[in-house]
C-alpha cells in the first residue's frame, strides 16, 4: 500500500479533526494516517489511521509532560513519526531518535523516521550519518522519510530524478522503504508519488485543508 501522511505539526482543531474523520477520501490501494498533536489522535476516525508526530524513549513513569508510546498504541494510533526536522533543529539528537524508535517498535507502532540534508550539506555524508546514527539495528517496523530540510514549507522540491536518485540511494543504505516529505502539494504529488523508489508522501501544511489533502490522496 502506497502511504500519505498528514502531519499536521502545532496545528488543527477538534473541528478539523471532525472534518477529517468524516470528509477524507477513501484513496485506491492508498493507506492514509493523519498525525495531529496529541490531544486530538482519539478524535480522528474514519478512513485514516492514527499518527503521532513523537513520542518519549520510555514506556511509562515519572516523565511529567511526557506521552509514550504504549500510550499511544492504547489509544489506537498506528504510526509515530520520529526525527523530524523541526525537532532536530530544537535539539533531539539521532541517538534519542533512536531510542525512541526502539520503545515505538517494542509496542508495535510503525514508525516513520525522519532523515535529510539541509541546504548547502553534502547529501551522502548527512544521509549516511543520520541512518548509521537515528535507526535501530533491528529494522523492523521502520519506514524512513526523506525530507530534505530545504524543501519542508518553502514550496521548493528536488527534482524528480534528485527524488529517485535521493530514494533509491536511502532504500540501498538502508534496506528499508522510503516516503518522500517537503512542500508536497495537490499539483506536483502525482508526479513525485510515481517517481522511482517512491512509497509514500509526508504531507505537512497541504495536510491542514480537506480539499488539498484530498485532491493529494486522489492523485496518487
Ligand atoms: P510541508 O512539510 O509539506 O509543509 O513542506 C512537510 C513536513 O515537514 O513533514
Amino acid at each position: 500500500m502506497f502511504l500519505v501522511i498528514a502531519n499536521w505539526k502545532m496545528n488543527g482543531s477538534a473541528a478539523l479533526a471532525q472534518q477529517f474523520s468524516t470528509c477524507l477520501r477513501m484513496g485506491n490501494k492508498v493507506e492514509t494516517v493523519i498525525c495531529p498533536p496529541y490531544h486530538l489522535i482519539s478524535s480522528i476516525s474514519g478512513n485514516a489511521k492514527r499518527g503521532a508526530q513523537n513520542c518519549y524513549w520510555e514506556l511509562g513513569g515519572a516523565h511529567t509532560g511526557e506521552v509514550s508510546a504504549a500510550m499511544l498504541k492504547d489509544i489506537g494510533t498506528e504510526f509515530v513519526i520520529l526525527g523530524h526536522s523541526e525537532r532536530r533543529e530544537d535539539g533531539e539528537t539521532s541517538q534519542l531518535v533512536a531510542k525512541k524508535a526502539i520503545a515505538a517498535q517494542k509496542v508495535g507502532l510503525r514508525v516513520v523516521l525522519c532523515i535529510g540534508e539541509k541546504e548547502g550539506e553534502d547529501f551522502e555524508f548527512a544521509i549516511n550519518k543520520q541512518i548509521r546514527e537515528s535507526i535501530p539495528a533491528q529494522r523492523s517496523n521502520i519506514i524512513i522519510a526523506y525530507e530534505p530540510v530545504w524543501a519542508i514549507g518553502s514550496g521548493r522540491t528536488p527534482t524528480i530524478a534528485q527524488i529517485s536518485a535521493a530514494h533509491n540511494f536511502i532504500k540501498r543504505q538502508s534496506g528499508l522503504n522510503v516516503i518522500y516529505g517537503g512542500s508536497v502539494k495537490a499539483d506536483n504529488a502525482r508526479e513525485i508519488a510515481h517517481a522511482d523508489g517512491v512509497s509514500g508522501l509526508l504531507v505537512g501544511g497541504a495536510s491542514l485543508d480537506i480539499n488539498s489533502f484530498n485532491a493529494i490522496i486522489g492523485a496518487v
